[in-house]
């Protein structure tokens, strides 16, 4: 529990879970995560093994623990794929990540290796990972390297800054002005799982602050999902269910992808793509079975315009 009295994520954890249980299993060649399973306490991955075994567990709790992970798995593989494919085509000297819960890209990217990243997350979930991260520093280097000796140093990025910011109440521009972030520099911004989390006006709020550390050449890569009765059914179902996951954490905004094209056209940003996660599943092939979270979820790449 941060001073604020907010605990930290638990969604950012079931991604990990999905993103560690689908690591190896799931489009291989296309997605691999090996690090999310060493950020993981050992009742997290209790469920994460059981779904990569197939393995179905008796009771309750455990089932729905499993079921929460499975759906997670399905729905993060095309959406991962997916950025870590934009982030390589927009790539730029500085990358922010927005939200970061328990991203892995700083320690598993090899592209990142001439970037400067910053992990912009709420206080209490960044206290949260660098706690599992400083645990997990020995197994953050891959085969026949030496051990790093600080997770800042097992990282692959050029350079990693954890900058804590809650989008409700921080200036997200005081932060990366005093943690080292050049506005004049080009950026690539990663929005990803976290817009569902925040109203409108926190929404606004925040594109408008990193707009203003936009430069051009830059690129927000952006995570959000479209309003879908069913998707938002699903999750009160889960909740009813016995999943706490979710409770603490509500959808508080959805948008249409006209109207967040539209935000981001109002600080400079043009939208040059905007996927649905069904279509990029779709693509990878094998079994589809979550349709609607899949519809719903969208990854949009808009391109700085201003000059
Ligand atoms: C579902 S997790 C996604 C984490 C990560 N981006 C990923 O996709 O694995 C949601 C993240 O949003 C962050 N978040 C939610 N509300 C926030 C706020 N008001 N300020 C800062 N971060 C917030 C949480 O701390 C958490 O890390």
């Amino acid at each position: 529990m941060s001073a604020s009295g907010r605990a930290a994520s638990r969604t950012a954890v079931l991604v990990c879970q999905g993103r560690a249980a689908a690591d190896g299993t799931t489009a291989a060649g296309r997605f691999t995560d090996p690090v999310a399973v060493r950020l993981l306490r050992a009742a997290e991955r209790v469920p994460v093994d059981e779904v990569r075994a197939g393995s179905v567990p008796q009771g309750w709790q455990a089932r729905v623990a499993y079921e929460s992970v499975r759906a997670c798995a399905e729905v993060v593989v095309p959406r991962t794929i997916a950025i870590d494919e934009a982030l390589r085509t927009h790539s730029t000297g500085q990358l922010v990540i927005l939200g970061a819960g328990l991203d892995t890209r700083a320690w598993r990217l090899p592209g990142l290796a001439g970037t400067d990243v910053w992990e912009v997350d709420h206080p209490a979930s960044q206290q949260d990972k660098r706690a599992r991260l400083a645990d997990a520093v020995p197994l953050l280097r891959g085969p026949g390297e030496d051990a790093a000796d600080s997770v800042e140093a097992a990282a692959v990025a050029r350079s990693l800054r954890f900058t804590p910011v809650d989008f409700a109440v921080d200036d997200l521009g005081a932060a990366l002005a005093a943690a080292g972030h050049d506005p004049s520099a080009p950026t690539t911004w990663l929005w990803e799982g976290v817009v569902p989390y925040l109203t409108r006006d926190e929404v606004r709020a925040t594109v408008a602050a990193l707009a203003a550390r936009t430069a051009p050449g830059s690129t927000l890569v952006v995570n959000y999902q479209a309003p879908s009765p069913r998707a938002t059914a699903g999750r009160r179902l889960a909740r009813l269910l016995g999943s706490s996951v979710t409770s603490g954490e509500p959808w508080r905004s959805l948008w249409k992808p006209p109207r967040m094209a539209a935000l981001l056209a109002s600080y400079g940003l043009e939208v040059v793509s905007d996927d649905d996660l069904l279509t990029l599943a779709h693509a990878l092939g094998g079994p589809v079975e979550r349709r609607s979270s899949l519809r719903s979820g969208r990854v949009a790449v808009a391109e700085s315009r201003r000059g």
